[in-house]
């Protein structure tokens, strides 16, 4: 009895982090900042280590700045003048609608051509699902990643 539910918890912890969307803190504790000189890279090198997936949100914490999505030209150019989404609050939370490129930028003048700007590459769901490798690379590696997933396994913990 004891060992059959926890088989079912199991089960259902496995297929509950195949389907749930998950967070991302964009760069870390140190949040959306200007990179250090020597290191403008931080946020392409953070956006290739982690997988994303359709329905993933990623949140950006910051003081005086913002966050805008841009095109891939726009990107390129930090031309900040026409983004398709802008926010300013300090913490912001971004949703991937669709698989495809994302482009970021800081709407703070100076701030992307010192390299405060991030391009995401989102999968497709089924490129996520048809491997165990994809999920295993995908287990969270941003720490809310981490509480995210404490936190389904202990609700389902206490639903048992
Ligand atoms: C950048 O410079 C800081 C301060 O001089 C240093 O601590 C850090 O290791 C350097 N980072 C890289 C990637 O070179
Ligand atoms: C910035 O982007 C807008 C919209 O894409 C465009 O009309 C404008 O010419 C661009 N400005 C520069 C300096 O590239
Ligand atoms: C995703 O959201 C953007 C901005 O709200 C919207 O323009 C776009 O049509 C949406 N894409 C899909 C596939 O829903």
């Amino acid at each position: 009895m004891a060992s059959n539910s926890f088989f079912t918890l199991l089960l259902l912890t496995t297929s509950l982090s195949a389907v749930a969307s998950f967070e991302f803190q964009v760069g870390g504790l140190k949040g959306w900042v200007v990179p250090p000189a020597n290191d403008s890279k931080i946020y392409n090198d953070w956006a290739s280590e982690n997988r994303f997936k359709a329905g993933d949100t990623v949140r950006f914490r910051y003081k005086k700045d913002s966050v805008m999505e841009v095109t891939n030209e726009e990107y390129k150019r930090c031309n900040s003048t026409q983004p398709s989404f802008f926010s300013n609050t300090g913490n912001t939370v971004f949703q991937f609608n669709r698989s495809g490129t994302f482009y970021f930028i800081s709407g703070a003048s100076g701030h992307c051509e010192k390299g405060q700007r991030m391009i995401v590459k989102v999968m497709a769901d089924d490129e996520s699902s048809d491997s165990e490798k994809s999920s295993a690379v995908r287990t969270p590696i941003s720490w809310l990643g981490i509480m995210k997933f404490v936190s389904a396994s202990l609700a389902l913990y206490i639903v048992f």
